[in-house]
């Protein structure tokens, strides 16, 4: 696992648009696994700026995203999809059919979890996935315990993380009990992974993710064995990670 650390959230955000634009550019069908919550917004500002500025384009980009709320549809503020649409994907020239999030509003969860894995797998694999991390070390939905092994399912949130994503919502209680995410294994067959740490709370993860030690009960420290894994982090969030010396 690489590791390029930078100042701040600003220049995290550009390194990995950098990082993105020139995989986009050297592979027009890329097939891009994206991630939502706080830490790629910025990096979506950026490909946005690229795009309208150097005219970069998506047209035939495929992309993938890690996960969905069960229970919200499309439309709803706090869905992925919305986030994503609101973020993302209207101000690019990526085609609609083109994107996919898991849905999170069906009558058999079981079998859309089926569909996601086989859509990615039709389309011929992930090539570069976007991650960030959870404070537990989740990635994606796969919340300490999820087994190596796992493909797309659904899955109980950790209350810690409906606590973290509860400032999207109006109260903890809105914010749903289960999710569809890609499975550990369905993000580890990326070819390539991307991970993203800014600020004071991801210090603990980052010092359990690099600290080599891989276990099921730290969902992320997988990415130590993967091939072709970077991440990029900020200094606040590598702050622990350095005082103890292990980067
Ligand atoms: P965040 O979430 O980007 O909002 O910190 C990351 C995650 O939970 O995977």
């Amino acid at each position: 696992m690489n590791i390029i650390e930078v100042k701040n959230y600003d220049e995290m955000s550009l390194k990995a648009a950098e990082y993105i634009i020139n995989r986009v550019k050297n592979n027009l069908n890329l097939n891009l696994g994206l991630a939502t919550g706080g830490t790629p917004k910025g990096v979506y500002n950026k490909l946005i700026e690229d795009h309208q500025q150097n005219h970069t384009s998506y047209k035939q980009v495929k992309t993938f995203n890690l996960d969905e709320y069960i229970g919200l549809s499309k439309e709803d503020s706090n869905s992925y999809h919305h986030y994503m649409n609101e973020n993302l994907f209207q101000h690019l020239n990526i085609l609609n059919e083109n994107t996919h999030i898991p849905s999170g509003l069906n009558d058999d969860n079981e079998a859309e979890c089926r569909k996601y894995e086989s859509l990615i797998i039709e389309a011929g694999g992930i090539d570069l996935q976007i991650l960030g991390i959870g404070a537990n070390g989740h990635i994606g939905f796969n919340e300490p315990g999820t087994s190596f092994h796992s493909k797309t399912h659904v899955v109980d949130l950790a209350q810690s993380t409906r606590k973290a994503n509860a400032r999207f919502f109006h109260s903890l209680d809105e914010v749903p009990t289960q999710a569809i995410t890609m499975g550990i294994q369905t993000i580890y067959q990326s070819k390539e992974i991307l991970l993203l740490a800014s600020g004071k709370s991801k210090q603990d993860a980052m010092v359990k993710l690099l600290s080599g030690e891989i276990t099921e009960e730290f969902p992320a420290s997988i990415l130590n064995n993967h091939p072709k894994a970077l991440i990029i982090a900020d200094e606040e969030a590598l702050f622990r990670v350095k005082e103890i010396s292990i980067f």
